[in-house]
């Protein structure tokens, strides 16, 4: 399959400041001249906070790293679990379709998806919320059919199933991941047959669904937040320290030295975190509430008398496409994109080319922050 980037980029990228704290420490996993290795978690962690890898999130990653930008393109492009397009704002669906599952009725759930979200795998939903594709096997042959939604996997699935699921989904709620039948985990169907002493006062939840449960994050956009946030080999403690006040450390390569071994040079671009609006509450939680029924925000024929029109692209995630989509539909200034009220989100969102995009990078607090400036 041709993987190439989505031809509708956003302007920039940046991590979050506790994201940023985290990719720099991932870096120091690594001796001196050896940073590049760590550009696989960096990109991850890009695509784990947008939902997909866009173009500068790569590059940014490749600035880190000192790498040239075709390197980490090269990496990005390459592998099948980086999302090289946009993903549902709530959840992009996994589907193994390898023997067991296929065997089992994973076609069933490859015909919910298509019902349900769209007919092609990659493509938005109407309402942008999901995504899905066909995997291949994910290591869970023995609970088929099974799909990986977000971070964790649901098993012993059934067409019923999963169509609630994305139902409860799309209502802000997260089923519990696991087994779907009633199993607890890989037992045979009817019941253990040996080792039946431990079935007494256990967690009805086996040790994979009860961590899921637990940390809650599976279908959440990570932002770095989440604790423990540094791995045991850095000397500072994530849950500790305050990202503030952690010592900012440039994570390049010395400079003059290739990042690997390949001798790649160095980028000029230094390893800066760029200023970037905290994302809106409902951006991050997937427990954001049903959508709000549409309603039609005031729109302008051009921009004010006497007034320039704004440099929407200003806005992180409003590209001159976008910008000049919503200048045909009658938004020039800030202050008009920062007035949308829950249902006039709804209104535009229905009409934008990437559904969600409004919420996910958190228009409204970047324009309300811009006019406020102004
Ligand atoms: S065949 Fe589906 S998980 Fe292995």
């Amino acid at each position: 399959m041709l993987r190439r980037l989505h031809p509708d980029q956003p302007a920039s990228f940046a991590f979050t400041p506790a994201n940023q704290a985290w990719a720099e420490a991932q870096i120091t996993k690594y001796p001196e001249g050896r940073q590049a290795s760590a550009i696989i978690p960096l990109l991850w962690r890009a695509q784990e906070q947008e939902g997909w890898l866009t173009r500068p999130a790569i590059e940014h990653v490749a600035d880190m790293l000192g790498l040239a930008h075709i390197r980490a393109l090269e990496v990005a492009t390459f592998y099948f679990m980086f999302q090289l397009q946009p993903v549902g704002s709530v959840a992009h669906l996994q589907i193994c379709g390898t023997t067991s599952c296929m065997i089992c009725g994973a076609e069933d759930l490859v015909a919910v998806c298509k019902e349900k979200i769209a007919q092609k795998a990659h493509q938005l939903s109407a309402d942008g919320k999901f995504s899905w594709e066909e995997v291949e096997c994910l290591g869970a042959c023995a609970n088929a059919p099974m799909a990986q939604i977000g971070k964790d996997y649901y098993e012993d699935l059934t067409a019923e199933k999963l169509a609630w699921i994305i139902d409860e989904m799309a209502a802000g709620r997260v089923p519990t991941p696991g087994p779907q039948n009633g199993r607890y985990a890989s037992e045979p169907k009817g019941g253990l047959t040996s080792l039946k002493d431990h079935e007494a006062g256990r967690d009805p939840l086996n040790i994979s669904a009860r961590r899921a449960t637990d940390i809650g994050d599976t279908i959440k956009r990570i932002d770095g937040t989440e604790v423990p946030m540094l791995a045991p080999w850095g000397k500072q403690s994530g849950a500790d320290v305050a990202v503030a006040e952690r010592p900012v450390k440039d994570p390049r390569p010395a400079k003059g030295r290739p990042a690997d071994a390949t001798g790649v040079t160095e980028q000029a671009a230094p390893a800066k975190a760029k200023a970037r609006p905290a994302p809106s509450a409902a951006s991050s939680s997937a427990t954001e509430a049903a959508p709000a029924a549409e309603a039609e925000p005031a729109r302008l024929t051009g921009p004010r008398a006497g007034q320039a029109a704004d440099d929407l692209k200003k806005i992180s995630g409003v590209g001159p496409k976008l910008e000049a989509l919503l200048n045909e539909m009658g938004f020039w200034h800030y202050d008009q994109i920062a007035a949308w009220t829950p249902a006039e989100v709804a209104w535009v969102d229905a009409r934008l080319k990437f559904k969600g995009r409004i919420e996910r990078d958190g228009w409204i607090a970047q324009a309300a922050a811009l006019a406020a400036a102004r």
